[in-house]
């Protein structure tokens, strides 16, 4: 019998035998540094001249793998594997699917920490959100294959007398996963392992900056017997096939998760019917945040200090659900300051890929660049009051930042940054903290700290964001927990790791038969 889901738990690295499996897991894989991966169409490894060097951003000298790179042919060659494949996997019992889900985490689950040690190098994680990382991925799997077998059952409708009505859900056809570079291991496997089990087979396109944890993935999954076809391995420049396996005409979906400026320019392509094209494609795009916290005059000031530190730095920044806006209460504005200020002097800073860090480096040259223009963009829109160092010496190191008083309108408190800068800005009172939490484009998550419960009812409705928080930080969504996904410019709001993502992946069927 099948458990029910239950979240995968975090490690503990607080225990010293925790820390030395870490330490060992880093080690080998440390050994593994450098190997050459192929693409994989049709269960075939292939091996390309042209490579993606994938580099450790913590220690810009150290190779991580060397990564072939696909061509428009190799789309091609991927969506006629798919469509043939597509025949058959759309016909194995949701059961039988999902049974390759089961394995494939267990695979995971026996190897944890050495995913959580690829993500160390390949994203420079620190430990604890690498964990984090690798469990999330094993949930989607768990969480996924439960689900499907749910829906396979079909819904309720009514029949009537000499008429029975049937209900049920089908696969749609290949179609295209584009996943990013933040949450290398649980993303990549949520947004392909579901449209899979559903009975699609995916083309997948890993990001440039992390495809050897990906490839690691797809090595698990044919390892717990996905069938040839069902599953295309295609790292490559996104200019060379990124519109390729968007527009082409046998891609029934595109699974997105990245910025805001590709995820609309998919949706615009996918919305373009091809020559040849039989159906409509869906897009499922999460995009980015621009994500607040607001206190309240009555709040917990520590719990207040401690969500925004943990939501603004952890990862550095560097996730669409990140805290880059703490919006105050002017009564408790300068102490709820000062305690994140306190709490961020004892943020650790270096490689985890040989130390246990509280923030890594940034993933690349070109997002140090931007996070280091916005610090210079800050010093002018208000007053820098902690951190503002950066130092791409060895690696992409960027310090935590906090800056006081900018001006809601500011482009600290619109744009993206992705890094990790905190804006405060005081408000008078909780209906002008609540239009200031509203007033980006985005719509992606948003915490409420305070012991107001008619504030909190009022942000229920009016805090226009996907995933809404009370009393704690706005990052950490749990699969089956906190299913996640955006309003407005943040995305589809598909809700990954909830009781209605598989449905984006399925065409609903109805059967009337008369007797
Ligand atoms: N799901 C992640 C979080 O909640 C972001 O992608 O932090």
């Amino acid at each position: 019998m099948v458990l029910p889901f239950k979240h995968e738990p975090f490690t503990d690295f607080s225990i010293k035998q925790n820390r030395e499996e870490f330490e060992a897991a880093l080690k080998k894989v440390k050994g593994q540094l450098g190997q050459e991966y192929p693409l994989i169409i049709n269960g075939e490894k292939i091996y390309t001249d042209d490579k993606l060097i994938s580099y450790n951003p913590g220690n810009k000298k150290e190779i991580v793998g060397k990564v072939s790179k696909a061509t428009k042919q190799h789309v091609d060659q991927a969506m006629e594997s798919a469509e043939k494949a597509f025949k058959t996997w759309r016909k194995w019992t949701a059961v039988e699917r999902a049974e390759i889900l089961y394995r494939a985490a267990a695979i995971v689950r026996r190897r944890k920490h050495e995913f959580s040690a690829w993500l160390a190098y390949d994203g420079n994680k620190p430990w604890g959100q690498a964990d984090a990382d690798t469990a999330e991925g094993i949930d989607f799997m768990e969480y996924y294959a439960r689900h499907m077998i749910e829906l396979a059952k079909g819904k309720e409708i009514n029949d009537r007398v000499g008429e029975e009505n049937t209900y049920f859900y089908q696969a749609m056809g290949p179609g295209v996963t584009i996943p990013p570079w933040n949450f290398a291991f649980a993303i990549v496997a949520g947004t392909t392992v579901a449209p899979i089990v559903a009975g699609n087979p995916v083309l997948l396109k890993p990001s440039e900056n992390t495809p050897v944890i990906a490839y690691k993935l797809v090595e698990v999954l044919e390892e717990a017997g996905l069938p040839k076809g069902v599953l295309s391995f295609l790292p490559g420049d996104p200019a060379e096939i990124g519109d390729y396996l968007v527009d082409h005409p046998s891609t029934h979906f595109i699974n997105f998760t990245g910025s805001r400026a590709t995820g609309t320019r998919i949706i615009e392509r996918a919305s373009k019917v091809q020559e040849g094209q039989k159906h409509l494609k869906r897009v499922v795009a999460e995009m980015g945040g621009k994500d607040t916290i607001i206190v309240d005059d009555n709040a917990d000031l520590d719990v207040a200090a401690e969500a925004i530190l943990y939501s603004a730095f952890g990862f550095s920044g560097q996730k669409c659900s990140a805290c880059s806006r703490a919006v105050i209460h002017k009564d408790v504005y300068d102490e709820v300051l000062e305690k994140t200020v306190k709490l961020a002097e004892d943020i650790t800073v270096g490689n985890p890929a040989e130390e246990d860090v509280y923030m890594g480096a940034v993933v690349n040259q070109k997002q140090f660049d931007k996070i280091k223009e916005y610090i210079e963009i800050g010093k002018n829109e208000g007053e820098l009051v902690f951190g503002g160092e950066a130092d791409d010496t060895e690696g992409y190191f960027v310090h935590p930042t906090i800056f006081k008083d900018i001006d809601p309108e500011a482009r600290l408190m619109q744009e993206e940054i992705f890094g990790p800068v905190v804006a405060f800005t005081k408000a008078n009172d909780f209906d002008e903290m609540l239009d200031i939490a509203n007033n980006t484009e985005y719509g992606l998550t948003g915490a409420v700290i305070s012991n107001n419960r008619e504030h909190l009812n009022r942000a229920r409705y009016d805090f226009d964001v996907g995933n809404l928080y009370f009393n704690r930080g706005c990052t950490g969504a749990i699969v089956g927990y906190q299913p996640f996904g955006g309003f407005k410019m943040s995305g589809t709001d598909s809700k990954a790791g909830g009781p209605d993502y598989l449905q984006h992946f399925l065409e609903a069927k109805t059967l009337s038969q008369a007797f």
